[in-house]
């Protein structure tokens, strides 16, 4: 280990920073957040540092002017000194110096002339993570810190806040240093950590005196979250959906959800598959919902994983009503529906001042005796309709909506596996979208999309990048 991490107390100390440009207004920003008191020594100085000056948060010394002594001996002053802009012998000078004083220096982009560096800094106050490379890859810890950004929850900070507020409280019913730690080890994973996350701070505060008054066990209650995934390309995960995944227990899905979205799920998830397998009959939906209540009521965290987004075609509606009668805690987590995500990946604009007023979503779930959809209405609108589970019925559909008036010329798009690696976009008009779907040989997961919008769909075949080949 090159460098050894530690965080450093520069609360109303003061420290040294060389420069007047954006080098040293970014070191000045963190410095500030840290509660240092800044000197800045520059030439000139850029509008912020400017501004803060005004405002009395940093003090500039230009010129010679109320410049700093800057010999070891001066330097010793400070706690810690940053030089962002300085020509190469400006900044060997102060290395030179900072070393002799044994006062930290960061010399911007010159680790060897550094003692200390910058971390990539996470910041959820008072939770910080820094992340650091020795110099060696800083575009990788750029990449890291997005990384954890994402999967950290954005209120971490007031959670450890929150913690902070009860230590006394939980220290004295809880004398036994071990018996403590499990407390505080299941606090977090628990339904009251859960709802400071959620940001519902009063409710969990009132759960938090039961629980520190021994009235209930930390984390004795499960949880279902119903998430929506989207419609495969992970990219297009949630930063939710993706907590909600790593934080599961148990995982439940079915058949539309991909290896390349279960990559996402917590290593040591329990993973129960639902949907239908070649010549397996599908867990019923009262099975599904059976078994998400008796996860829950053993105490696990389920991610019952959907695709698209849970409350569109999902089920997501009866899931919820079930599980809340069952008394459980259920969270919703919307994803990106098939219609916007595999309209995006074929550069299919749903509304279009020019083409469409609006969007309709539609089943073309006609078998087994299901209504049929209101087909004069549809054919009425200047909507652009997108019909979900419609290619089995892709003929009915088509010939229904002629008999109600829309042209047959209607331009019609038909996207198979949209935004994963295997999309397929076949375009058509509405007399051909049978033979379309039967000439490609479209058998699913596939959205129709109808009106003259679906005329600017790019065409594309397997093992395109959805992406650029809807933009090029
Ligand atoms: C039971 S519905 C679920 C819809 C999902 N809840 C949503 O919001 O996208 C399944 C239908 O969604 C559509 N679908 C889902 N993923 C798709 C994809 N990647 N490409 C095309 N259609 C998709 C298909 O019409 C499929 O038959």
């Amino acid at each position: 280990m090159r460098y050894l991490p530690l965080f450093a107390d520069l609360e109303g100390r003061e420290c040294l920073v060389n420069g007047g440009g954006e080098n040293a207004a970014r070191k000045l920003r963190l410095l500030l957040r840290a509660g240092a008191r800044p000197t800045v020594v520059a030439s000139a100085v850029n509008a912020e540092i400017r501004a803060l000056a005004r405002d009395g948060k940093v003090r500039v010394a230009q010129g010679a002017d109320g410049a700093p002594d800057l010999s070891w001996r001066g330097l010793a002053a400070f706690a810690l000194i940053v030089v962002a802009d300085a020509d190469s012998g400006t900044a060997k000078a102060y290395a030179a110096a900072a070393r002799q004083a044994n006062v930290p220096i960061n010399v911007v982009d010159r680790p060897d002339l550094s003692t200390v560096v910058f971390p990539g800094i996470v910041d959820r106050d008072p939770i910080l993570v820094a992340i650091g490379s020795a110099g060696a890859a800083p575009a990788l810890v750029r990449r890291l810190r997005e990384q954890i950004e994402a999967l950290l929850p954005s209120r971490l900070g007031q959670l450890a806040q929150f913690a902070q507020r009860f230590r006394s409280a939980v220290a004295g019913t809880q004398p036994d240093s071990r018996r403590r730690r499990r407390f505080w080890e299941s606090f977090f994973d628990g339904p009251v950590a859960r709802l400071v996350l959620d940001g519902r701070e009063h409710q969990a505060t009132n759960a938090m005196l039961r629980l520190v008054n021994g009235e209930t066990a930390p984390s004795s209650a499960g949880s279902v979250a119903l998430v929506g995934v989207g419609p495969g390309d992970p990219d297009l995960l949630t930063l939710r959906a993706l907590r909600a995944m790593q934080d599961a227990d148990v995982v439940v899905y079915d058949r539309l959800i991909g290896d390349q979205i279960l990559d996402y799920v917590r290593r040591d998830a329990e993973r129960l598959y639902v949907g239908k397998a070649r010549g397996n009959h599908a867990m019923s939906q009262e099975e599904i919902n059976a078994l998400l209540v008796a996860r829950a009521r053993a105490g696990h965290r389920v991610a019952r994983l959907k695709g698209g987004d849970p409350f569109v075609f999902g089920r997501g509606g009866e899931e919820m009503a079930y599980l809340q009668a069952a008394g459980i805690a259920v969270e919703i987590i919307p994803g990106i529906t098939a219609a916007t995500g595999c309209a995006a990946a074929a550069g299919l604009p749903l509304t279009h001042r020019d083409y469409a007023s609006g969007v309709t979503f539609v089943t073309g779930h006609m078998r087994d005796g299901a209504a049929e959809p209101d087909w004069a209405g549809l054919a009425a609108t200047r909507h652009t309709l997108v019909i979900y589970m419609g290619v089995a019925t892709a003929d009915i559909i088509g010939e229904r909506l002629v008999t109600h008036g829309m042209r047959p010329a209607t331009p019609v798009a038909v996207i198979e596996n949209g935004t994963r690696p295997e999309q397929i976009v076949a375009r058509g008009t509405l007399a051909t979208l049978g033979a379309t779907v039967a000439e490609r040989d479209i058998v699913g997961p596939a959205l129709i999309v109808i009106g003259d919008a679906a005329a600017l769909a790019k065409e594309s075949v397997p093992g395109a990048d959805a992406h650029t080949q809807a933009y090029a």
